[in-house]
């Protein structure tokens, strides 16, 4: 898919411009989502007019685009959503979209979606094992809480949003997928959620949500019985000659241990680059609660 992208582009907008944004165009369902150039300054180098053509061409070319939508800010806010422009085609920001064989229904500019967690989603999955219980503390549309339901063998994953429109989605989703028993959806704060409901009932716990991850991370001890896995999710700067991951198990060892708990990092990967030297990297590492 990503040759047809970039070939689209080169051919509506010239190798110079289509090789700052072929790969910038995510497929979701039917939905093809442009993140906007102009977040990364770029804005000289295309115009809205530029992406309208490229958007009527994708339309026009590949039978199963029917929306094309421009992302025109970074995910805002708590509920971590853009604000979007329609380029082309039907006027639609709900899809389905499919992962790993199960199915998501996701209203775009409600709910936080990106298949660039595609790997991590089916990575921390083949991490469970037979009757763990999982605790999802930020789980958007369910993505990470139903293909672990579907691919591993939990006993529970608790799934936990403070989005209504996530919540839907994932209470909807749960349904799609078949996952009723498994998956147990959550409307709220997750460190509300936790402390009022899910103290000491994890083997392991996700935090996919890298603006909230130092400061949750009490929250996710208190959600373990006594050991367990934490997945933390952070944004680190790294610098010429500097290693994101080595950053990122600092920023977290140093954090568990201010809270009193011994953690030992099992791995850590870089999970996509999120601007100029700034990195998403998650961090796995087991974790013993404070006594
Ligand atoms: C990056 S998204 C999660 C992505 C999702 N896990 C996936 O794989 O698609 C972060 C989510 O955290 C939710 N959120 C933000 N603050 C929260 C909080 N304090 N408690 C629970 N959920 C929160 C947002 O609404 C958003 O859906």
């Amino acid at each position: 898919m990503s040759r047809i992208l970039r070939r689209i582009a080169e051919e509506v907008l010239g190798a110079e411009k289509a090789r700052r944004i072929w790969s910038r165009i995510d497929l979701v369902g039917d939905i093809a989502i442009v993140k906007s150039p102009m977040m990364l300054g770029d804005s000289e180098s295309l115009t809205l007019d530029d992406l309208r053509r490229l958007a009527e061409e994708l339309i026009a070319r590949i039978p199963y685009i029917k929306s094309v939508w421009l992302a025109a800010s970074p995910t805002l806010g708590e509920e971590r959503v853009r604000d979007f422009i329609h380029l082309a085609g039907e006027r639609r920001s709900e899809t389905v979209y499919v992962e790993h064989g199960c199915k998501f229904k996701v209203d775009i500019a409600k709910v936080f979606i990106t298949p660039r967690l595609s790997f991590e989603h089916i990575r921390v999955a083949r991490q469970v094992k037979e009757g763990e219980r999982v605790v999802n503390m930020f789980a958007g549309a369910g993505l990470f809480s139903i293909i672990i339901a579907c691919k591993a063998k939990p006993r529970v994953v608790h799934s936990i949003d403070i989005n209504p429109h996530a919540y839907k989605a994932m209470v909807e989703n749960i349904k799609l997928n078949k996952v009723e028993g498994i998956v147990k959806p959550y409307l709220g704060d997750a460190k509300d959620v936790i402390e009022r409901e899910l103290r000491g009932s994890a083997d392991r716990v996700l935090m996919p949500l890298p603006a909230l991850a130092l400061e949750y991370l009490p929250y996710a001890l208190e959600a373990l019985e006594s050991n367990g896995i934490i997945h933390v999710y952070l944004h680190v700067h790294a610098g010429r000659g500097e290693d994101p991951r080595a950053k990122a198990v600092d920023q977290v060892v140093k954090a568990a241990g201010k809270l009193g708990a011994r953690v030992k990092p099992m791995h850590a990967r870089v999970v996509r680059k999120v601007g100029p030297r700034w990195f998403q990297v998650v961090v796995d590492v087991y974790a013993e609660k404070p006594r």
